[in-house]
């Protein structure tokens, strides 16, 4: 099965469990960066968005998506708001949304594992390009 099969497989068994999935990544997040939890101010429905875009991102790059690029471009430029936040935040998130989704539902193998951390890395990789070409930017300092 492609990596893409595999992953829309794992969101099909997510139906009705996404609070649960958010409620366990997002208090390991902040158990591991117990000093972030003070700039997120409106945490119930910045956890839907920051989880649903990492998941939605993960799928699109599994499908070869030219889009994702784009908004994982905008999003860390736009994160900039909310301080100098590292890549090793970023590559958690990332690692720990795969984790929370293996802990809620009920079907998880090998394959899946595979599927999901392949793009996980794909995507760290973006987010990577993205704060360098900030950084390297003439808006970096606006
Ligand atoms: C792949 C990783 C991430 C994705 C897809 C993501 C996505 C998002 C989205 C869509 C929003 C809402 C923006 C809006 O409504 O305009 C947001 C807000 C936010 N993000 Fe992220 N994010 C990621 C990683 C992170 C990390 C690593 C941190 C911190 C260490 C972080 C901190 C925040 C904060 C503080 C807010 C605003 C919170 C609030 O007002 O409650 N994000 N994020």
């Amino acid at each position: 099965m492609s990596d893409a099969a595999l992953i829309e497989a794992s969101l099909i068994a997510l139906d009705g469990r996404e609070a649960a999935m958010r409620d366990l990544l997002f208090d390991r997040f902040l158990a591991r960066f117990p000093e972030r939890r003070a700039i997120f101010i409106h945490i119930d429905a910045t956890s839907v968005r920051m989880t649903d875009e990492t998941l939605q991102w993960l799928y699109g790059l599994a499908q070869d998506r030219k889009w994702v690029w784009s908004q994982v471009a905008e999003l860390v430029f736009n994160h900039r708001n909310y301080g100098e936040l590292r890549q090793d935040e970023y590559d958690v998130f990332v690692d720990f949304a795969i984790d929370a989704l293996r802990d809620t539902i009920d079907t998880w193998d090998a394959a899946t594992e595979g599927a999901w951390r392949r793009q996980a890395a794909s995507l760290k990789t973006l987010i990577a390009r993205a704060r360098a070409e900030w950084a390297a930017s003439p808006l970096a300092f606006s």
